[in-house]
């Protein structure tokens, strides 16, 4: 086709976009067009293993305890167990004498299919000053390695704290660019993951090395900061076929979270505070109806969240419960149905989703009046009921959901299928900033922003 025919199309379809956002009923669907990567995962050895015999790797960090004063360290000795501790000091105190501790970690290992694990380990330290800067080190000569985070401020209404969110990362290109995104953009102090990390399970036999490079490849960040874990429909791993039958298998023995400390009885769902913010992390792929432990849990769970305190009650799940992209369209629908009334009375201020491979931020809406027979099944808007916002953006071997449901839903506020990830800035009790940054442009540009005002202590309209 000659390159006159070519942009004559071009223009027809430019104006048959703006005619859509012009006929819509809901809120903005973004013309732009991203260019195309191929959406192949990178070559393994991308991120070979670090020089040294033996040396630890796929160093991740997460918060251990659920005030902030705890960190359980990850990593993976791929030939032999040892290095199995850690030592950790605080910067500044490298002069005075005994200034390093040390903790013993918990090791473990798998099988899955052909593939065997290396040496998986978790310390847990805890009783850690807040707002300091630590440094730690594991293994010992030419494969010993340093690395440092800082621990969050005190927990208090006014402590301002920033978020990253990523989901639905996986190993490709544009995999890579959204990290890299993320990291030029010096604000982020944790990251809130969403599920679907390494994607392994798209390759034959679930290829777990895939766990292994996807480690090493998210290590820049993870070993710096705490990376707040939700699991995805790609952490199950359930392949019968292989005869691996126990859900989460790789994805439970590589990250840990400090589910106890919230009292929860699974890893999968679990809460944390930090700063001024309640996070709660729920399973999508878990059982959820009423009676169930994680039913029973986020119940109390949400009975123990003092805004006094963390004003912010923000919620982590895989499968979003609005979505406006035929791609997994309802699969969030049950778990909506189960939790949303309890959302709204506890004035949840935002909910982070993947799963759906762009970007959409919603109004806030409910719809929580519809029983069966009285035919009030619209979503209506309710200044009592979170922003959701689904993020499976991060850029992953599956490529992009395009498929937006024309015309937009009253309840989508804004929706772009590209590749990004987004910064939660907590400026108070009151505010946050809040900006989605897609891959093809500069980090400082932001392709979605908002002010939030926080549900508890200034429920008034937000307008962007
Ligand atoms: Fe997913």
């Amino acid at each position: 086709m000659g390159s006159k025919n070519m942009s004559a199309l071009w223009m027809v379809a430019m104006v048959f976009v703006l005619l859509n956002i012009g006929l819509c009923n809901g809120g903005k669907t973004s013309p732009y067009v991203r260019k195309l990567y191929a959406s192949e995962d990178l070559p393994k050895d991308t991120f070979p293993s670090p020089p040294g015999f033996n040396a630890p790797e796929q160093v991740h960090i997460t918060q251990g305890d659920y005030d902030g004063r705890g960190v359980i360290i990850s990593w993976v000795t791929p030939v032999m167990k040892h290095p199995d501790v850690v030592s950790y000091w605080a910067a500044g105190a490298e002069g005075k004498r005994k200034h390093k501790h040390t903790v013993q970690s918990v090791t473990t290992t798998y099988k899955y299919y052909n593939y065997n694990s290396g040496y998986i380990h978790h310390a847990t330290i805890k009783g850690l000053e807040y707002d300091t800067k630590y440094f730690y080190e594991i293994g010992q000569g030419n494969s010993a390695r340093q690395f440092h985070f800082t621990t969050p401020p005190k927990i208090g209404p006014d402590v301002p704290y920033t978020f990253g969110v990523i989901g639905d990362l996986g190993q490709t290109f544009d995999s890579y660019e959204t990290l890299k995104h993320y990291m030029a953009n010096p604000k982020g102090q944790a990251m809130l993951f969403v599920g679907d990390l390494s994607y392994a399970d798209d390759h034959p036999h679930h290829d777990n090395e895939r766990w292994d490079e996807w480690g090493r490849f998210v290590e820049k960040s993870t070993a710096y900061q705490p990376w707040i874990w939700a699991a995805g429909n790609h952490e199950i791993d359930f392949a019968p076929e292989l005869e691996e039958n126990v859900p989460f298998k790789p994805y439970l023995h590589r990250y840990l979270t400090p589910y106890q400390e919230s009292q929860s009885t699974s890893p999968l769902w679990y809460s944390i505070r930090l700063a001024s913010a309640h996070i709660i992390v729920l399973s999508s792929y878990s059982s959820f109806a009423k009676y169930t432990p994680q039913y029973t849990w986020l119940e109390t769970e949400l009975s123990k969240v003092n805004r006094a305190e963390t004003p912010w009650l923000i919620v982590l799940l895989h499968s979003p419960w609005y979505n406006s992209n035929s791609y997994h369209y309802m699969e969030g629908e049950a778990m909506r149905v189960t939790f949303e009334p309890w959302f709204v009375q506890h004035k949840v201020d935002l909910v982070f989703a993947g799963h759906v491979h762009s970007y959409e931020r919603s109004e806030r809406i409910s719809n929580v009046k519809y029983n069966i027979t009285n035919g009030l099944s619209t979503p209506v808007k309710d200044p009592s009921a979170p922003v959701y916002i689904t993020i499976g953006d991060g850029g992953n071997i599956e490529g992009l959901a395009s498929g937006f449901v024309d015309p937009q839903p009253s309840y989508s506020a804004y929706r772009e299928a590209s590749f990004g990830h987004a910064i939660l800035e907590i400026k108070n009790s009151t505010h946050a900033h809040y900006t989605w940054h897609r891959n093809d442009d500069n980090e400082a540009v932001a392709a979605d922003s908002i002010w939030f005002f926080n549900r508890h202590t200034y429920p008034k309209e937000e307008h962007n």
